[in-house]
């Protein structure tokens, strides 16, 4: 049969596919901006058909209705990566979270992650009947070839692009055909204090480097404050509009990459339909599945790896929390630490966390002399190298306890650094001052 009787024999609805369904059963699903809607929906609308189908997905944009209240019970949220959308639900004990690297995910997937059904959703098939996973690859292949039933959104507004994601009809069992807008991820204009971070994360990155940008606001003032400097590259786990900005700016051309050289890697994109246009048939923009890009000796070959992420809070010693505040689950590691070792591992490679110096309006320090109990610990103490602050930069890589500390007070904010110096007196039998 040729791809296209295929693909017309496969075509049917929503309703009809979540018969494949049945209790008991795992479900995977898109992930970020590729999040599907018309299956999810269906699934919502008949969520009394069905009960304690475990859910799978990381972070969904938009109104995900499968997390809705009607449904607790008959679906059951089940993720290493928490958002907006799902951090109340697992709190309130209407979902799980597991610890995971997100690069561990594709390889979890059909074992410690059961697959009988994965929704996606993708382009309209190409004249070889190739559909493009459109915004994100991640852990959808791994999840297409473990589920004993794929369904795929056939949505004409996901953008095609190139890499390592694609489908084929074959691989499908069940089409539906729809056109809806991706959800965007909203961003604000960049205050002060994240602009000061831009400016010293900037200090620390040299023409010809290759940059990893993480979740969060940071690491968009950080690519505001890039616009002088030649030749960057990206091997990133996902990238926003201020990679877009860049590349048509001309500093981002990967001419210096000694991987994928010319080419913006990475494994999911998210944030407005401008940057979906942008990677709409971009050759230059290239995604792959994540057990690839975020694999550490991947992202090593990278020369002038720099990797730059945020977090919640970093003690005295070092340690960097960026996935829980306390007990409470945030959001997860996702690629923290394997960007992290990576960028360490790669020649004259830096790692950077950027973090404000202050959380909740300046009430709260996020450096301080001990994580909150019951934090998990992201990125550990041994390798943390350097952190930033709107007050500066933190080398911490190669530094006793002693020297961490003094340079951390240093990256504090004001208000907080009588205590945090009181707390480093106690600990060290010596004067703040003397050690500074
Ligand atoms: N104590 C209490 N609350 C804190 C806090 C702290 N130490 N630090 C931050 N918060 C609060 C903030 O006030 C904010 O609350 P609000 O939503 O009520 O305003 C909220 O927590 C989120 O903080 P914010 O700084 O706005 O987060 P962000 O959107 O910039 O994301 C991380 C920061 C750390 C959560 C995010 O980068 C993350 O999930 N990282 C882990 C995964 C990762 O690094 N992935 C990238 C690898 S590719």
């Amino acid at each position: 049969m040729n791809w296209k009787d295929e693909y017309a024999k496969k075509l049917t609805t929503a309703d009809e596919a979540i018969k494949d369904i049945h209790d008991g059963d795992w479900v995977v699903i898109g992930h970020a901006a590729a999040v599907p809607r018309v299956v999810p929906h269906a699934m919502a609308v008949h969520c009394n058909d069905y009960n304690n189908v475990k859910v799978f997905h990381m972070t969904t944009l938009g109104d995900n209705e499968v997390l809705h209240p009607e449904c607790f019970g008959h679906f059951r949220h089940v993720s290493n990566f928490l958002s907006g959308n799902s951090r109340d639900v697992v709190f309130n004990n209407h979902g799980d979270f597991f610890p995971a690297y997100f690069k561990d995910v594709p390889p979890m997937i059909g074992r410690e992650i059961p697959c009988d059904v994965a929704i996606f959703q993708a382009t309209p098939p190409d004249e070889n009947g190739y559909c493009s996973l459109g915004v994100s690859c991640d852990y959808a292949p791994a999840a297409i070839r473990a589920a004993k039933s794929v369904i795929v959104e056939i949505n004409d507004r996901v953008p095609f692009t190139y890499g390592n994601s694609m489908i084929h009809v074959s691989q499908i069992d069940h089409a539906i055909e729809c056109s809806y807008a991706l959800p965007e991820l909203g961003s604000a204009a960049p205050t002060d204090v994240e602009l000061a971070i831009g400016r010293h994360c900037a200090s620390l990155i040299e023409d010809g480097s290759t940059l990893q940008l993480g979740i969060g606001a940071i690491p968009n003032a950080v690519l505001l404050e890039l616009v002088d400097k030649n030749d960057l590259g990206i091997h990133s786990e996902m990238f926003s509009d201020g990679v877009a900005d860049l590349m048509k700016r001309g500093n981002i051309n990967g001419s210096r990459k000694t991987l994928h050289k010319g080419k913006v890697v990475t494994t999911f994109i998210m944030g407005s339909q401008n940057l979906y246009d942008f990677c709409n048939h971009n050759e230059a923009i290239e995604l792959y599945p994540v057990d690839y890009t975020n694999d550490p000796s991947v992202i090593a070959k990278n020369y002038r790896m720099v990797s730059i992420n945020s977090c919640l809070e970093v003690d005295l010693m070092g340690q960097v929390a960026a996935e829980s505040i306390g007990m409470k689950q945030y959001s997860g590691i996702g690629g923290q630490i394997d960007f992290v070792r990576g960028a360490s591992m790669a020649q004259e490679g830096k790692s950077i966390i950027a973090m404000p110096s202050t959380a909740a309006k300046g009430t709260i320090s996020k450096v301080k002399p001990f994580l909150t109990p019951g934090a998990a610990v992201s990125t550990t103490r041994n390798d943390v190298n350097y952190v930033v602050t709107e007050y500066g930069i933190a080398q911490l890589k190669g530094r006793t306890l002693k020297q961490r500390a003094a340079a951390l007070i240093k990256i504090a904010h004001p208000n907080f650094r009588p205590a945090l110096i009181e707390e480093f007196e106690r600990r060290f039998l010596c004067s703040y001052k003397e050690n500074e």
